[in-house]
């Protein structure tokens, strides 16, 4: 169970990052309008904005520097939150997942139809390189931070990526999968953007190679550790809790980690690999910024019930 202080902290932070990207959100005008307002509802329907806290985070701990955050970072986190609902809103549509609500409320293809529900997620992909692209850098070093974070995000998101692992996923609907698929399809559909948000931090901190790659490796046991997680939610939740369709995986007979290994040793995964990649974190050195939230995040994802 998480602290007080730390729930206290998590909400604070929480609203910050949702006030960062609703800045960078689409005016809901002109003859498109209804485009716009499925955008905007699919990203302001709630959700715990795991990926762009956890690209400032990793910048923090590696001592990015606070001044340069509202030009360097602030795009790119909000272009990350674009990147992740398009994919949900995308992931729900009646062809994937078919899922009716999301973030507590319809899901967007269900409240505007299923044309604007897939558009809305195509304005959302473009959108997001469109704002991480409205970054301000000063210098050569910090172009070449920008060209670097940029390459990360539209590749990590990509069929390479994120993509990538939702098609595997899809089309592997009804049949059985091995451990090693299985980690296969976690790892992009759910990891890449895991990856992308810590790699994304550290780069525009300034960070080496060396250590962008630590990040990495941070983030893809984070990642399978995520998908486990929301495995084992999706069967032991509620809607009312979750925001979402429990047994979804089963409605769409989906091989999880759960429904090959039971819910107990899932839970023990997710706990190894949290552990995990806490250890490797603490190999990266840390810059002055760090107040230990980073880690504490990170291991409250462990018992997340949301
Ligand atoms: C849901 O992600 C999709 C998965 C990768 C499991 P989140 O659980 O981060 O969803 P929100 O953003 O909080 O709604
Ligand atoms: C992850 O898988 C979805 C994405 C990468 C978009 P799920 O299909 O399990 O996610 P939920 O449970 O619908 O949020
Ligand atoms: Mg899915
Ligand atoms: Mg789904
Ligand atoms: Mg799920």
């Amino acid at each position: 169970m998480s602290d007080p202080a730390f729930s206290e902290k998590l909400k604070e932070k929480t609203g910050q990052v949702t006030e960062v990207v609703s800045g960078f959100l689409p005016e809901e005008e002109g003859r498109q309008r209804i485009l716009f307002e499925a955008m905007n509802y699919s990203v302001l329907a709630g959700g715990k904005r795991l990926r762009p806290m956890l690209m400032q985070e990793t910048y923090r701990y590696l001592g990015g520097s606070r001044e340069r955050e509202a030009d360097l970072l602030h795009p790119f986190m909000a272009a990350m939150e674009m990147i992740h609902s398009y994919s949900l809103v995308h992931d729900d549509l009646p062809a994937m997942d078919n899922d009716m609500y999301r973030r507590g409320k319809l899901t967007t293809h269900a409240a505007y139809g299923h044309a604007v529900g897939i558009l809305a997620g195509d304005g959302l992909l473009n959108l997001a390189y469109e704002t991480a692209l409205r970054v301000k850098p000063v210098g050569a070093v910090e172009r070449d931070c920008v060209f670097r974070a940029m390459k990360v995000l539209t590749g990590k998101a990509g069929a390479y990526g994120m993509v990538g692992g939702q098609t595997v996923d899809v089309i592997g609907t009804g049949k059985s999968f091995s451990e090693e698929e299985l980690l296969f399809i976690y790892r992009l559909k759910t990891g890449a953007l895991l990856e992308a948000s810590m790699m994304v931090g550290a780069i525009l901190a300034g960070a080496d190679e060396e250590t962008v790659q630590t990040m990495e490796h941070v983030a893809a046991d984070v990642g399978l550790a995520f998908q486990i997680q929301d495995d084992i939610l999706d069967v032991t939740s509620t809607v009312e809790e979750l925001g979402k369709a429990v047994f979804s995986d089963e409605k769409n007979k989906k091989t999880t980690y759960v429904s090959l290994f039971g819910i107990e040793e899932s839970g023990r995964t997710v706990e190894l690999l949290t552990d995990r990649a806490l250890k490797r974190l603490s190999e990266t050195s840390t810059g002055t910024e760090e107040d230990g939230f980073l880690r504490e995040l990170l291991l409250s994802l462990v018992h997340r019930t949301k």
